[in-house]
């Protein structure tokens, strides 16, 4: 399974890449605009530290505007994803795109019908957001199941990239699945790690040890 980090925030891209577990970030408006300075520049220089897809959202609604700022997005870097909204504009674009080579994440999908349509169109990454349906009482991991389920019997070459992840469990449901990705809010990241049992036997080496060099 692929990490990517969900954050437009460069410092907790470089925290993540030293991990040495960052296969990609995945950024919106929304998190772009938490940040300071201009969000071309921001992209820029998370392209220059991840070695792997950075996912890049247009804010037009119609085809023509999502391909004028898709263009602009791309000449950011190499590794940039165009990331557009699963509308029947969004879908026209990203075959569009896609036909020209250029990678597409669509995003904001909320039903299997959704996943399914943009397969048919050739994106690259399917964004279900889990977390976001968890919150109006739906169940979100189990979109991934449907979605899953789907792309297996039709033998589609989108990639699930599991998006609105809001803490370890969703990710541990996502492996069993077997989604591609998970994209992961640095929060979500740096809590995957714990666990009590992990801190009280690592206490306790360093104890002991420090007993037996009468360093305590
Ligand atoms: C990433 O691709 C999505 O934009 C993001 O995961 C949405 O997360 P949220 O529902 O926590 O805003």
């Amino acid at each position: 399974m692929k990490f990517f980090i969900d954050t437009g925030n460069v410092d907790e891209i470089r925290e993540a890449a030293e991990m040495g577990i960052l296969d990609g970030v995945t950024t919106n408006p929304s998190l772009l605009s938490k940040e300071k300075g201009n969000p071309f520049e921001i992209l820029k220089t998370i392209c220059e530290i991840v070695d792997g897809p950075v996912s890049a959202e247009v804010i037009a609604t119609k085809r023509d505007g999502m391909l004028e700022e898709a263009k602009k997005l791309a000449e950011i870097a190499d590794n940039i994803v165009i990331k557009l909204p699963t509308t029947p504009d969004g879908v026209k674009a990203c075959k569009e795109l896609t036909s020209q080579g250029i990678k597409v994440n669509m995003t904001l999908v909320f039903s299997p019908l959704q996943a399914l349509l943009v397969a048919k169109a050739g994106a690259t990454f399917v964004s279900p957001f889990v977390g976001r349906l968890d919150d109006i009482s739906s169940d979100g991991m189990g979109l991934i199941g449907q979605v899953a389920q789907i792309y297996e019997n039709y033998g589609f070459e989108t990639e699930i990239l599991v998006a609105s992840v809001r803490h370890p469990m969703h990710i541990v449901q996502a492996a069993l699945m077997g989604a591609d990705i998970c994209t992961i809010p640095f929060k979500v990241i740096t809590q995957m790690f714990k666990h009590p049992l992990t801190d009280i036997g690592l206490e306790k080496f360093i104890s002991d040890w420090k007993k037996l060099m009468g360093e305590d």
